[in-house]
Order: structure tokens, then sequence, then C-alpha cells
């Protein structure tokens, strides 16, 4: 614990003694699971610092939200959701202090921003220096005034090293192997916020994991903007942790996001299918079909070479369930490009995707271009994907009406649940008798298929 964690635990037991009650925070999450990742850790700091959590911002002592940027309309609604909590502070709680932290604030125009026309909040912090926030809290408490730090370049010993019992649910938990990314696609305004690419040692991210299944969860998910390239310039590789991770005990099911398909191995693809807990389905973004687009954008791959990664993948890993991400209206991209990315989805048959309109970021180098493309014929191409994308969806779902799928439970209300099979399928479905528990794997018949998720009953 650093001086400051011990002086704000000690104002925050002062508080509790004068005030007969515990000081509370509440955190929002935008985002990335990078960032609900960062959120927990964050929530465990607090915990720590002797804050309690609060039920809603109205009752919260201490605000916290967790931002991204990655398009322009993630940054308006944290805005709008901003301009709400002003009025609350305004009106009821003076005393609030407002925090903003992650990817968006880390961007010295909105931090400038919010120095000039948002008083009310009273601190920013990037994604480098957020294992301050105790700092940065007392700093505010003691002088009132508003604290402005995001430095970029340092590293996150401390919050890695929170307590593992602090997380969303029970039984599944992200685990980071990675932190920023060197890719620079073109549009992209990650490696701008988080930084370049670090690798975690291989021994502490064992030791996480193991740490996590001992304490009951059965699923965890590695994370990294490009873990494809884990290990780089170190002695060890992203298959090598994949077969370590798949050794720890207790564990069920291994995912991991997001692969960048130019450094989709063939060592990769022979790893998932020998690791028993890692599922059968992978995230690989698409980003566009068009091989002139890809070239602009600085992906790195073809269409053809995407296409024969997938034809691999399907070969290797039979009912793999491969998902996307695809952009839209990229500068330049003219029909016969967006036709082409029709074309890799219906030759794929994505079993889900992320579709985004390209959003112009500043910084990055496609905002320099001109030849921008009409909101109406972006609007219009992202329906025609989302058009052909759908039925397909929906027809993987149909045909597995009649089966019983081994489903791990996330969620349940009353006599309903969530949760998610092997190839990650949402299924809901019912149940009469017993209760499963969030971790617990069971079979459920499928009766009926949605575009979004199958539902079904406990078999
Ligand atoms: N590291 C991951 C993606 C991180 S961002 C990867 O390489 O795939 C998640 C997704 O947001 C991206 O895959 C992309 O499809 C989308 N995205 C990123 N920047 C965008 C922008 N400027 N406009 C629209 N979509 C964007
Ligand atoms: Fe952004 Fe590309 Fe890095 Fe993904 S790989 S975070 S899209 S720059
Ligand atoms: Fe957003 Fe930052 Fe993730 S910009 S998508 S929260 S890495």
């Amino acid at each position: 614990m650093t001086d400051y964690h011990s002086r704000l635990a000690a104002h925050n037991d002062y508080i509790t003694e004068t005030a007969g009650k515990r000081p509370a925070f509440f955190i929002r999450t935008y985002g990335c699971q990078m960032n609900s990742r960062d959120s927990e850790k964050l929530m465990g700091m607090l915990l720590q610092l002797g804050y309690i959590q609060a039920e809603s911002q109205e009752t919260a002592d201490l605000v916290l939200y967790n931002t991204c940027c990655v398009r322009e309309s993630a940054e308006n609604k944290i805005f709008g959701h901003l301009s709400r909590l002003k009025n609350i502070k305004e009106t009821q709680r003076s005393d609030m202090i407002i925090a903003v932290g992650g990817c968006m604030s880390q961007q010295s125009e909105i931090a400038d921003n919010i120095r000039t026309r948002h008083s009310y909040i009273n601190i920013v912090f990037g994604t480098a220096n957020r294992h301050r926030l105790p700092q940065f809290i007392l700093t505010t408490m003691e002088t009132g005034n508003q604290v402005i730090d995001i430095k970029e370049d340092e590293d996150l010993p401390e919050l890695d090293s929170v307590p593992v019992t602090t997380r969303d649910y029970p039984h599944k938990a992200g685990v980071n192997i990675m932190y920023g990314c060197d890719n620079f696609c073109s549009f992209c305004i990650v490696p701008y916020v988080r930084g370049r690419e670090r690798s975690r040692p291989e021994t502490d991210i064992l030791q996480e994991i193991e740490a996590l299944a001992a304490d009951g969860v059965k699923e965890i998910m590695l994370l990294g903007q490009n873990v494809n390239s884990y290990g780089k310039g170190m002695r060890t590789d992203f298959p090598t942790l994949l077969r370590q991770s798949n050794e720890v005990s207790g564990l069920e099911r291994i995912r991991f996001m997001t692969s960048h398909p130019k450094d989709f191995s063939d060592e990769l693809i022979f790893a998932m299918g020998e690791c028993d807990k890692v599922c059968k389905s992978v995230h690989l973004p698409l980003q566009s079909g068009s091989t002139k687009v890809l070239t602009d954008m600085n992906r790195y791959y073809t269409q053809a070479e995407y296409l024969e990664l997938t034809r691999r993948l399907q070969e290797a890993i039979p009912g793999i369930a491969i998902t996307t991400d695809i952009i839209v209206g990229y500068p330049g991209e003219t029909d016969e490009d967006f036709e082409a990315t029709l074309d890799v989805v219906r030759q794929v048959r994505f079993a889900s995707a992320f579709t985004f309109i390209y959003s112009k970021r500043s910084g990055t180098p496609a905002a320099k271009r001109t030849d921008t493309i009409p909101r109406q014929v972006a609007n219009q191409r992202f329906e025609q994907l989302t058009a052909t994308l759908y039925p397909i969806m929906d027809e993987i779902n149909q045909c597995k009406i009649g089966k019983a799928l081994p489903v791990m439970v996330e969620e349940t209300r009353d006599t309903t649940c969530k949760g998610r099979t092997n190839d990650n399928t949402l299924v809901h479905f019912t149940t009469e008798t017993t209760m499963p528990q969030p971790g617990e794997i069971i079979p459920v018949i499928v009766t009926t298929a949605k575009t979004f998720y199958v539902s079904g009953v406990l078999a």
C-alpha cells in the first residue's frame, strides 16, 4: 500500500465513524472487455480502501466512469450521461466526487475540454495511471481542485495484483495477457490511448488463472487487442500460453479475444484443436472484405488470406463458430468494395458479427482522408450488411433445434436462466425443478431459435 492508499483508507474509516456509514462508490463501464476487467480492478481497489458499492449513482459519494472512445457515438453517449450526473450533483449531491478515467479521457483534447467546460468533474485520469486513483481522490478532497493526470508512460503493477474476488460474475473472468496495441489500423484510436504493446510475463498470467480457478472460476477469457502476437520479444508465444492455461485444473472453458487475422498461425490452430478446454469459437475481425480497403486500413491481409484462414479453422475444428467485426463506409469504399465484404460474409457464414459505420477519430491516418462516404450511403450499406448477416445467423441457430447442448449457466432469475454453449451461442432456458448455479454445465434441449439466441428447456 502506498502512503496515499493508507491515508485514504484512514480518511474513509474516519468518515464511517462520524457519518455512521461507509462512503459508497458507483462505477459505470463503457467499451470492451479490457475496460470491464479494468473496472473490476478499480472496484477491488476501492473496496480495499474502505468504500462500499452503491446501489445507484444518486446514492454514491464517488462516481467513476471508465470510458471508451473507439467511435464518436461512444463519446457522445458518455457526455450525455455526464450531463445527467452534473444535474444530480448540482441539485442533490454537491459533495459527490466525479471521476472520469479510461480511453476517452486519455485524449488530451478531451482532458482540455473537461478542464475548460466541465468544472463539476473532479478527476480525469487515463489508461496508464489508474492505480493512482487514491492519490487523485485525496488531492481533490484536500484542495477542492480539479485533478487532471493523463500521463502515458506508466506500467500497472499494483492493479494487476488486486484481490481476485472482485468480479462481475462469480464463474467467469477476463485475464489480461497484454496491454496496448502496435498495429495502428488506420481507422483506430486504440494504439494512441492504450499505448505500445506490452505482454505480461507468463508466470504472472498463469498464477492469476490458477488463483481464479481456485476461487471458483470456470471460464476465462484471455484478453488483449491482438492476442496472437502475445510474447513478442519474449521466449514464449500465444499457442504456448493456451496450452499452459489448458493445464490449470478446475477450469472448464478458455476463450480469447481479439485475434488479428494477420498473426493467426497454424500452430495456434493446432493448439486450439488439441486443448480440450479451449472453446470452439473464435472472434476474427474482418473489418472489410475488399483487399483494397484492407490495404488502406493497414490490416496486412487480403480477402483471399482471410478466406483461407477461416477455411483452415473450419476444417481443423469442425463446428467452430467464427464471429467478426465489420466496418462499412470507410473512406474510399466503393460499391464493389462493399460487395466484396458481403461476399466474405456469405462464404464464411459468421455465427455473429459486430457491425459498425466508420467513425472518424481525430489523430488517426484515416481522419485525414477527404474521400469520405456520404452518411446516407454508409447507412444503406449498413442495412444491406445486416440484411445479409442476420438470415445466416438465423439459419445457423435453426440447425440447433432439437439438439441437447451443454450450456454453462451465466445468470438465473426465477425459473428462467441464461447460459452459453461451448461455441458461445446464447441460450435462454427454463427450469421447473432445481435452479442451476452460475458456472454449472447442464444439457439444454433447444426448442426455438432466433437470430441472436436460442431457447430451450432443461434436458
Ligand atoms: N483489437 C481489436 C478491435 C478493437 S476495437 C481488433 O483488432 O480487431 C473493436 C472494433 O471496433 C474493431 O474491430 C472495429 O471493427 C471497430 N472500430 C474501431 N475503430 C473504429 C472506427 N473508427 N469506426 C468504426 N468502427 C471502429
Ligand atoms: Fe485497433 Fe487494429 Fe489495434 Fe485492433 S489491432 S486495437 S483495430 S489498431
Ligand atoms: Fe474502447 Fe478503449 Fe476498449 S477505446 S474499445 S475501451 S480499448
